[in-house]
């Protein structure tokens, strides 16, 4: 497939693009600064650089795209609006474009569906208030466009990630989270999101994973 990647630079989308080429896929990587690409220059990787928040520039890279995947995220907790900016820009390329098929990470802590008292009621909550409380309100925005959309869109919403190795086994639920569902990585999250890549049962779903 033709698969384009937002936030190719990224942990995630290092990830992504890499098992993506590995599996045979002919990828576009958006990025802002090539020299941030961790993936080896090969045939069939397409590097375009632009900002992802101006649909125009995105365009080109995302016309004739299979699908569009996008790990991008803010560096850090503070103040931000990449998410759903991104998110905005994105949808107006596919739209312009055609393209109709879109994976997007967010978080699990967007909802509590799904989740026991102590996560529902103590922990979410606390992080909501404090440290994930900009991030959050980002995650929940951008998920708010994309529903709106008329694509063909999946959201992914991974707890916390970590660098670790893929597991090749994972937990995944529709529209609600995991019970303990506490970490997952990065290369397994990637996993998912391309074995889903036409997977009709996921369309206009939210998937939980973790480990
Ligand atoms: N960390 C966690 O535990 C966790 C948990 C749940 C969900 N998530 C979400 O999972 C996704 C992937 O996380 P990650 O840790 O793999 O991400 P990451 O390594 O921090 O990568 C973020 C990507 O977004 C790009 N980016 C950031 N700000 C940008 C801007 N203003 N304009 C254009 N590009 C920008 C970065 O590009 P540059 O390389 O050019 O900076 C990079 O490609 C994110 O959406 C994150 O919010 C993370």
């Amino acid at each position: 497939m033709e698969l384009t990647i937002l936030g190719a630079t990224g942990a995630t989308g290092t990830s992504l693009a890499g098992q993506a080429l590995a599996a045979g896929h002919e990828v576009t990587a958006v990025v802002r600064d090539p020299a941030r690409l961790a993936v080896p220059v090969q045939q069939r990787l397409r590097i375009v650089t632009a900002d992802v928040m101006d649909p125009a520039a995105i365009s080109p890279a995302i016309a004739g795209a299979d699908a569009v995947l996008s790990a991008l995220g803010p560096h850090g907790s503070g103040r931000t609006t990449i998410s759903q900016d991104s998110a905005r820009s994105i949808i107006e390329a596919m739209q312009k474009t055609g393209a109709r098929r879109l994976l997007t990470v967010s978080g699990s802590v967007v909802t509590d569906a799904g989740e026991g008292p102590v996560m529902r009621y103590l922990l979410k909550p606390l992080a909501r208030r404090t440290f994930l409380r900009h991030v959050c309100a980002d995650m929940r925005a951008a998920e708010a466009k994309i529903r709106a959309s008329d694509l063909d869109w999946t959201i992914f919403r991974p707890p916390r990630l970590t660098g670790k190795p893929a597991a090749g086994t994972y937990r995944t639920t529709i529209d609600r989270n995991l019970p303990r569902g506490y970490t997952i990585s990065r290369a397994d999250l990637a996993a998912c999101m391309l074995t889903l890549l036409d997977d009709p049962a996921t369309v206009h779903r939210h998937v939980s994973i973790a480990n």
